[in-house]
Order: C-alpha cells, then sequence, then structure tokens
C-alpha cells in the first residue's frame, strides 16, 4: 500500500506504483528511458521477451497467447500497478484482448500515422514496421482515422528488427547506416514527407534514418506523446505523496540469449540488468 502522507515529511519512504513495460527485446527501451528521464524517482521493470522474439513474424493467435502467458508471469511475481506495452505489434494485435483479461491499466504504443498525417505537405506518408502491423487490420483503420487524404507506403523491415535486437550494441555507425539505407532508398524515390517508425526496434536508429533521409524528410516515432501520456498516469497514483521515493530501475529478458547486449543496455540506460525471468 502506497502510503497517503500529505505533508513535506522527507522521513517518510513512499513506494511509488510499479510500471512494468515489456517488448519482445530492445524496443522498448527509449520509451522507459523517456519515462525515467523525467520522473527518475519511480520503480520501473523492464522485460524483453528475448524468448519470444520476433513478435511481427508471429500468427495474432501465437502472440495473444504469448503476450498474455507473458503479463500473467508479471502480475504473479511483480503485480504491477501499470503496464506499458512498448511494443506496436503487440499493441495492434493483443492489447483489447488484454484489457479484457487484466484488471491493471494498459498504455499501448501504435504507428504515429496521426501526427505525421497533420505534418505532411505532399500527403504522401512511409511506415516501416513488422511484416505483422503492416498488414494488420489496426492499422488499416488508423489510417482510415487519421490519415484518409494520405497515401501511405507500408515496408516491412523484419530484417531491421533482427539487426537492431542482436547487433545493435556492437556496431559501428558505418554499419548501421549501411543497415537503413535499403529502406531510406525505397522511401526517397516514393518521394514521402514524413517517415513512421512504426516498430520501436526502429527508434534506436532515428537519428541514421533521418541521416540518410535528409531534411526533406521527418522521422516520426511516439516516444514523447506515450511518454507523456504514462507520466501523467503515473502521477495520478502518487498525488500528495511527498516522502522519499523509492527508485528502481530493472531490466529482465525470458532468455539468456543477447543477455550480454542487455548489460549494455542497462548500462546505457542507467538501470539494472536482473537477468532471466523464467516465465511459463
Ligand atoms: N518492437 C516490436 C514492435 O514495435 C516488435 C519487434 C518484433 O519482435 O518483431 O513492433
Amino acid at each position: 500500500m502506497p502510503s497517503t502522507n500529505s505533508s513535506a515529511d522527507t522521513n517518510v519512504i513512499v513506494k511509488p506504483p510499479l510500471l512494468a513495460v515489456l517488448d519482445s527485446g530492445a524496443g522498448g527501451l527509449p520509451y522507459l528511458s523517456y519515462i525515467h528521464r523525467h520522473r527518475p524517482y519511480g520503480r520501473y521493470l523492464y522485460l524483453a521477451d528475448t524468448e519470444g522474439f520476433p513478435y511481427g513474424s508471429k500468427s495474432e493467435e501465437e502472440l495473444i497467447d504469448l503476450v498474455s502467458r507473458r503479463i500473467s508471469c508479471l502480475q504473479s511475481r511483480f503485480n504491477p500497478d501499470m503496464v506499458l506495452i512498448a511494443c506496436n505489434t503487440a499493441s495492434v494485435v493483443a492489447l483489447s484482448a488484454l484489457r479484457k483479461r487484466f484488471s491493471f491499466p494498459f498504455v499501448g504504443v501504435v504507428p504515429a500515422v496521426k501526427p505525421a498525417a497533420i505534418k505532411s505537405k505532399v500527403r504522401k506518408i512511409g511506415l516501416i514496421a513488422t511484416a505483422e502491423t503492416v498488414v494488420s487490420s489496426y492499422t488499416d483503420n488508423l489510417i482510415a482515422d487519421f490519415a484518409s487524404d494520405c497515401m501511405v507506403i507500408r515496408y516491412a523491415g523484419q530484417e531491421l528488427v533482427e539487426f537492431v535486437e542482436h547487433h545493435f550494441t556492437s556496431t559501428t555507425l558505418a554499419q548501421r547506416l549501411e543497415a537503413v539505407k535499403p529502406a531510406c532508398r525505397f522511401f526517397k524515390a516514393e518521394g514521402v514527407d514524413q517517415l513512421v517508425l512504426g516498430c520501436t526496434h526502429f527508434i534506436h536508429l532515428k537519428d541514421e534514418f533521418q541521416s540518410l533521409l535528409g531534411p526533406g524528410i521527418d522521422v516520426v516515432d511516439s516516444v514523447d506523446g506515450v511518454g507523456r501520456e504514462v507520466l501523467r498516469r503515473l502521477e495520478d497514483f502518487n498525488r500528495g505523496n511527498t516522502g522519499n521515493m523509492q527508485t528502481d530501475f530493472s531490466i529482465y529478458t525470458t532468455s539468456e540469449t543477447g543477455s550480454s547486449s542487455y548489460a549494455e543496455f542497462a548500462t546505457f540506460y542507467g538501470a539494472g540488468y536482473a537477468g532471466v525471468l523464467t516465465c511459463p
């Protein structure tokens, strides 16, 4: 139970709400980093589902079952107060099923088609995402609702997801630029003026995309918008609490694979690598 002290009692340790963040791998880390930067006092748990990776090539049924099992595991082990599904694929496919099944609040991430449509002058937008996200009916509806007068050019970048997950921490800038080159060439030839990064893994390559696409194409993601929403909702849990906030930022994986790079990611983001969480 969080303390309800409302005076400026600095001797009281307040247990802030626990935010759990799930992605198939490293893609959700920029979101949690944004949240942690703006609210360093807090309890944050990041689960990289390295055993379930990649999500983007799974069927909808498989993915709903897998993500539900991961959330059950988080619930029984940590009982989080809120969950951020920091994965476009899992959000577009499984979020409504998760909300029906679990009682804690969820925030999801979806491709930032709406802000891109607002900014596009040529009414032509690029969307790079996983194979699952580019063909999902959720994405069709998103485009129909917020970009109906734009042409949206879709590109499935599953190889690039693998690149980020397995090689990002050991690559040079030249290798990263080389990796994004085919997609950049494609979108430039299509004449878009906005590129939506509709897979969270690609946010790690945002600078590389921007540098190859040049100033005429904006690279858009949902980190700030989603980050602000989560911060607003976290503040509601602790309204009036002014004691010393307990702090923790731990990263777990669901398999040994890639754990050395998670230790590197953890160091980079000011977190601790807490090891493998064994989930059924
Ligand atoms: N990072 C995820 C997304 O935003 C999925 C990557 C994958 O596992 O295929 O869609």
